[in-house]
């Protein structure tokens, strides 16, 4: 059985996969730059995180490959159709980052309210600007969920810790959950309009991309502030660097981007964009739990047929 971890994964995951006798595992740092296709040859195992596209031409040169491992939620990086086609089987690890996640958003919707950035930046240069940096409180603001998944519960029952009323949209949730986690479901464009924050917790799908787009934007609440962790796909930059120049949108923090790793981008210049580098599911804790998930999963279907996604 060979087992090519294509990304980086913890030393518990790969002694997951050592453990098994006669298994020839392949760690990414034994793999040379572009070495990838080469080394899937002969595999059977492919374990992924986000950066590896397993795409068509990737697949095809893996004509024994057997499943696909992506150790995280976001399975855009894989081409699933082309590997169901190959009889590949695809798994993910939902739930594993979702708290990691969660807490990313609280954070950083807590930052662009209290303006944390920047006051750690003046105060590092030694300016003491407090008078300038009366913020604004979470308690009693209306939160927006675009997606009640592991990961939008989770933000929930967190803003509402803070007391914060919630409104939710998702077509797939059950009611009784939505009612159980204080989140009153509502369409779509009343989120939009009724928030005073918002946060996306969908996945990429054609019915996604692109939600924040001119035409919602304009709908929604004057001095809305919006987070995305989710996909950077789910929104149309143009416009949202428009609205928040414009002073429609007070703010944003993002940390997922259309292109990764961001080069350029409108946000650059813009002072009360947040950004950070895809780090929403990255805790010790999470790709802790993720990594021996996924090893779990890829070993029990290779050893056992057993499909299982957490
Ligand atoms: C995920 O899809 O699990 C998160 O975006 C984190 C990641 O891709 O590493």
């Amino acid at each position: 059985m060979k087992i090519v971890l294509a990304e980086k994964v913890s030393p518990a995951t790969l002694a997951i996969f050592q453990k098994e006798p006669g298994w020839n595992v392949v760690t990414a740092d034994k793999i040379a730059p572009g070495g990838l296709p080469a080394e899937l040859a002969d595999a059977d195992a492919l374990v992924v995180r986000s950066a590896v596209q397993a795409d068509a031409a990737l697949l095809a040169a893996a004509p024994k490959l057997r499943i696909i491992g992506r150790a995280g939620v976001g399975v855009d990086n894989i081409d699933a159709n082309e590997a169901t086609r190959r009889g590949i089987v695809v798994m993910n690890t939902p739930g594993a980052n979702a708290v990691a996640v969660a807490e990313l958003t609280l954070g950083l919707m807590i930052s662009m309210c209290r303006a944390i950035p920047r006051a750690n930046a003046a105060l590092h240069v030694g300016k003491w600007e407090k008078k300038s940096l009366q913020g604004s409180e979470l308690r009693g603001k209306t939160l927006g969920i675009v997606g009640l998944g592991r990961i939008g519960l989770e933000v929930a029952r967190r803003a509402k810790a803070f007391g914060m009323n919630l409104l939710g949209y998702d077509p797939f949730v059950a009611p009784v959950i939505a009612r159980e986690n204080g989140v009153t479901l509502v369409p779509i464009d009343e989120i939009f309009s009724s928030s005073d924050f918002l946060s996306l917790h969908v996945g990429l799908t054609p019915q996604t991309e692109g939600l924040i787009n001119k035409t919602s934007l304009a709908i929604m609440k004057k001095g809305i502030r919006i987070v995305n962790c989710a996909r950077g796909e789910l929104i149309v930059d143009e416009a949202l660097a428009e609205a928040i120049k414009s002073g429609h949108v007070a703010g944003a923090a993002l940390d997922v981007f259309r292109h990764e790793p961001l080069k350029d981008s409108p946000y650059f210049e813009l002072e009360n964009v947040l950004l950070s580098p895809h780090i929403a599911g990255s805790t010790d804790e999470a790709q802790e739990a993720i990594g021996i998930q996924l090893a779990n999963q890829v070993r029990d279907y290779l050893k056992l047929g057993v499909v299982q996604n957490a």
